[in-house]
């Protein structure tokens, strides 16, 4: 039986764990056989960029398994844009930035949701579905952001600051979203900190993601001092080094980056919107992703025409998340998602707030 922990302290047994409810099967045999080739080779024609001939047949036997047992299990594969190229392509069901994964939890109709992504967004999929089960390939696929801030730091800034709201960014783990008014995502923060009548928003824990939005509303914004460790690596002068070597190089910088480097990018946005101004540009433009690395193999793929620029700077978290990980979690039922149901209700309905937020 799976266990909680009570606001109290006591532990309570709670439904079946994912391995009581589905069983555990045999690890399948990842040689790489003549099927295996035949099956895969479209897939592999979506990588190839990436992955070389030599060492497909590596990956190939995990490829094929996953997508088999993904069937057989009814489980639903949710990757981040950051995923590596074979995860992406060749065994995701849902690819997105965070509002889109969160968006796309709510209509899903399998049993078991995979989380190719990190912590934070499985506890997501878990809130806005707590009757599913979530798995995520490895529960050490944290965040920085994550990591920088608590519930109890949020209910000191609650107090601090009487009547303001919080709005949280939703790289932050359940219980500190339980103690925030909203979420917001890199895509919809402007919007989210405009839907409070309040002259002061507290936007918590990305400080610069926070300057950033700050520029674009006349609201006052407060802030914590959490950073993006990949984001916060970025400098102007290494962007503008790149521009004077070729001017024509569009700069395309996620939120999460500094507001120096933001002022000197052509356009920011989430990931998704980064993807969409990217693969919009016409046949022969180079453009840079000031954002993790994967993100442009992936994109490649669909703009043959654009030349993609790559600093590169890998989450560590994401890359944590591999092909024989999400075997394992398929086969054994693993790592299995929980939340305190009493802190899940209270965070679900700041997920919800945002979810439910209606455009402009
Ligand atoms: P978005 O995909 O929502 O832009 O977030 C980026 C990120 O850093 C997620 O970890
Ligand atoms: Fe967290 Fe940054 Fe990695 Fe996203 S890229 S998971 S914000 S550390």
């Amino acid at each position: 039986m799976a266990q909680t922990q009570t606001k109290t302290g006591q532990r309570k047994r709670t439904a079946k764990t994912a391995e009581e409810k589905y069983g555990v099967l045999e690890m399948p045999d990842l040689t790489y056989t003549p099927e295996i080739a035949k099956a895969t080779a479209s897939l592999y024609e979506k990588v190839r960029h990436h992955i070389p001939e030599i060492e497909w047949p590596v990956h190939a036997p995990y490829v094929y398994w996953i997508n088999k047992l993904k069937k057989e299990r009814n489980a639903v594969i949710l990757a981040h844009n950051y995923q590596t190229p074979e995860i992406y392509h060749c065994v995701s069901d849902i690819t997105g930035d965070s509002l889109q994964l969160a968006r796309e939890a709510t209509l899903i109709d399998e049993d078991i949701i995979i989380q190719c992504g990190v912590h934070f967004m499985a506890e997501t999929s878990k809130l806005l579905n707590p009757e599913k089960t979530v798995l995520i390939p490895d529960m050490k696929a944290g965040c920085s952001l994550a990591e920088s801030i608590t519930g109890a730091d949020v209910r000191l800034l609650r107090e601090a600051n009487p009547g303001v709201p919080i709005v949280t960014y939703v790289n932050t783990s359940a219980d500190v979203k339980a103690e925030s008014d909203i979420c917001c995502t890199s895509s919809n923060a402007v919007r989210v900190v405009e839907s409070f009548d309040s002259d002061t928003v507290l936007l918590i824990p990305d400080e610069y993601l926070a300057q950033n939005v700050a520029k674009q509303t006349k609201k006052k914004i407060l802030t914590w001092k959490g950073h993006c460790e990949v984001h916060e690596r970025f400098t102007a002068e290494e962007l503008l080094a790149y521009k004077e070597t070729d001017p024509a190089i569009q700069i395309i910088a996620h939120p999460e980056c500094a507001p120096s480097v933001v002022k000197v990018a052509d356009y920011t946005g989430s990931t998704a919107g980064m993807i969409e101004y990217a693969t919009s540009r016409p046949n022969g433009s180079k453009v840079l992703l000031v954002t993790e690395c994967s993100m442009a193999s992936n994109i490649q793929e669909n703009s043959p025409g654009v030349e993609f620029i790559k600093p590169c700077n890998l989450c560590p978290y994401m890359k944590r998340i591999t092909l024989p990980k999400i075997l394992d979690s398929l086969v054994y039922m693993r790592e299995e998602v929980f939340v305190d149901p009493i802190v899940a209700a209270r965070a679900r309905e700041a997920v919800e707030r945002m979810v439910n937020l209606k455009p402009n």
